[in-house]
């Protein structure tokens, strides 16, 4: 029949375990800390491997375990492209954009914020790592940031301005006519390694992932994306009638009568070449600064006010509009 086994005669040998777990203690301690030196990059490595690899990769190429499920896909660091910059298109970032970018993380996206979890001089120290990620033949360059500028308030009457810069400047072509990021051209895009990417839905502001107030919107119009096919507009808003001299109106196919008239009246009270021939640095800068704005705040106005689900389930947003401001 059956057998009733006593337990207490079973005895376990414990040792070889505890030869296997300070076998692995020691191998795990002299791989990881093989060659990591004690300076600021060092530091950063270990801090890299614990909190960063799983996505961006253990050599940051952004090929972590974890990389292949995730939309927009992780940075590669290796390429030295950097999205989320105060500085010219195609240059590197500044630390204090790296800083913000790593604090805050990137909404909408899988780039979570560290601001809780590391302190700030680990997080300096992750920042020297990242710049020794660089391929060799680049070299790692902190770009120039460009200038800020500070925010007049537009005259009631221009207003229409930023819709006819939305017009002129196609951005509609991309990111829709409402905004919502389904233009005539969206399907279309590829980012700088062939991958499929989609305009931000701009109507969305959990979706700006490099801030979505006006200051945020000038500076990533200025910028552009790079490695993205959104475009960098710097230099580009110093506009003159003359630039529309053929404006090719078969935009017909996508615009109605309103638009058109908008953009027309727009163009009307540009300066024209001549006018601005002579003009000092200062009312030039003045004139593209005007217009930047006219955009942003046109940019802006998309956002969709707060409903009451976001209300209910969501911290207060005017809150956090003033500790955004307050930092
Ligand atoms: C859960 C996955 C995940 C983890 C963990 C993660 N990241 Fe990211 N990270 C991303 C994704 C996804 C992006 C790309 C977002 C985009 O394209 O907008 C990104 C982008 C970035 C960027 C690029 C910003 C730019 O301007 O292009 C930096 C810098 C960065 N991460 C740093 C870090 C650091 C440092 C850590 C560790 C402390 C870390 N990340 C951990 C997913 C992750
Ligand atoms: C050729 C297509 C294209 C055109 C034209 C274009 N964009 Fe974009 N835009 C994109 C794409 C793609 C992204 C998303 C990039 C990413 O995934 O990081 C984007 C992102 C943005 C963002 C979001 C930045 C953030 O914080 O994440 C803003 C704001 C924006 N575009 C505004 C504009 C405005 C204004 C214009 C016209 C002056 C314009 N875009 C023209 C393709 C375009």
């Amino acid at each position: 029949m059956f057998k009733v086994i006593d337990l207490s005669r079973i005895s376990y040998n414990y040792t070889g375990w505890l030869v296997l777990a300070i076998l692995y203690v020691l191998w795990s301690q002299s791989v990881f800390s093989q060659q990591l030196p004690n300076d600021d990059v060092g530091k950063g490595a270990v801090i890299f491997r614990d909190h960063c690899s799983a996505c961006h990769g253990r050599t940051g190429e952004g090929d972590g375990p974890g990389a292949a499920a995730l939309f927009p896909p992780p940075r590669d660091f290796t390429t030295g492209v950097y999205k989320y910059r105060s500085t010219s298109s195609g240059s590197m970032p500044t630390n204090e954009d790296l800083v913000k970018v790593i604090k805050r993380g990137l909404s909408g996206t899988w780039m979570p914020g560290w601001e809780r979890l590391l302190s700030d001089d680990q997080i300096l120290y992750v920042i020297s790592y990242l710049k020794t990620l660089v391929s060799k033949e680049i070299e790692w360059q902190t770009g120039v940031p460009i200038s800020t500028g500070s925010l007049p308030e537009l005259p009631e009457g221009d207003r229409g301005d930023g819709e006819a810069l939305f017009l002129i400047l196609e951005c509609w072509s991309c990111h829709g006519l409402s905004g919502s990021g389904k233009g005539p051209s969206a399907n279309t895009l590829k980012d700088y390694k062939d991958r499929k990417i989609t305009p931000t839905d701009l109507k969305d502001k959990h979706k700006y992932r490099a801030g979505y107030r006006a200051v945020d919107i000038r500076n990533s119009l200025l910028t552009g994306i790079s490695g993205t096919p959104m475009p960098s507009y710097e230099g580009l808003f110093l506009l003159t009638k003359d630039d529309f001299m053929e404006l090719e109106m078969n935009d017909g196919e996508y615009l109605s009568r309103y638009e058109i008239e908008l953009m027309d009246r727009f163009i009307r009270k540009l300066p024209s070449n001549y006018e601005i021939e002579d003009l000092p640095e200062a009312d030039l800068y003045n004139i593209s600064l005007r217009n930047e704005w006219a955009l942003s705040q046109y940019i802006e106005s998309f956002q969709r006010k707060n409903g009451l689900f976001r209300w209910l389930f969501y911290s207060n947003p005017e809150d956090l509009k003033l500790r955004i401001q307050n930092e």
